[in-house]
């Protein structure tokens, strides 16, 4: 008798509990879990074509006159144009921009101009690195956009993101293209970056 009184007190504290938690908790509805995907996606693509900008800005101030400068030049002039489309859509869907361009800027730009001065597989060893972890980056994009954005309204966000992602694997082509496999410590040297470009991405989408 006590143990089915306790029994039945006990189902009534957890129902109260429940109901109470359901008023408190707070679960976003899809159409804002799309509208934070979104935000966290713009943010990390256009911190990612900054950085990416200033990789080949350092590559070219250090091997612009030898033989691969019209080869970093045309995969710069891409950068360029990805950048321009992500400063577009940062107000074109009120996305947060990252708080850490400066830092991508710099460090960017220190990336592409160090590899650099190790030769010019270095810098192709850099862009093969890079461009692996970006394209598969824009890659999971497009599996969460095609699950969750509208197909229709995040249409040009989507074939933009399809496009750079195609860009992105032919650089990383170009880099293997030019001898990247002969960079000193290729292994080493294109996990570290990769290691370094994981993170960026993980931050990026963050803060
Ligand atoms: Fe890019
Ligand atoms: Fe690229």
């Amino acid at each position: 008798m006590i143990t089915s009184r306790l029994l039945l007190r006990e189902i009534s504290r957890s129902k109260s509990i429940r109901f109470l938690s359901s008023l408190t908790s707070f679960e976003p509805n899809p159409e804002q879990r799309t509208r934070e995907l979104i935000d966290k996606i713009i943010r990390v693509d256009q911190a990612g074509e900054l950085a990416a900008d200033r990789i080949y800005a350092g590559q070219m101030a250090v091997l612009g006159r030898t033989d691969v400068g019209p080869t970093i030049q045309h995969m710069w002039d891409e950068e360029k144009a990805h950048l321009a489309k992500f400063n577009e859509l940062i107000p074109k869907y009120k996305a947060r921009p990252s708080v850490l361009l400066p830092l991508w800027n710099v460090a960017g730009y220190a990336l592409g101009a160090g590899t650099a001065l190790l030769g010019k597989e270095a810098a192709m060893a850099c862009t093969v690195a890079v461009e692996a972890v970006i394209g598969e980056h824009y890659n999971n994009q497009l599996r969460d956009l095609m699950e969750h954005a509208d197909q229709t309204k995040d249409k040009d966000l989507i074939e933009t993101i399809k496009k750079f992602r195609d860009d992105e694997n032919q650089h990383h082509d170009t880099g293997l293209a030019n001898n990247a496999e002969q960079a000193p410590f290729y292994q080493g040297l294109t996990s570290a970056i990769k290691m370094g470009c994981r993170l960026g991405i993980y931050v990026a989408e963050r803060i």
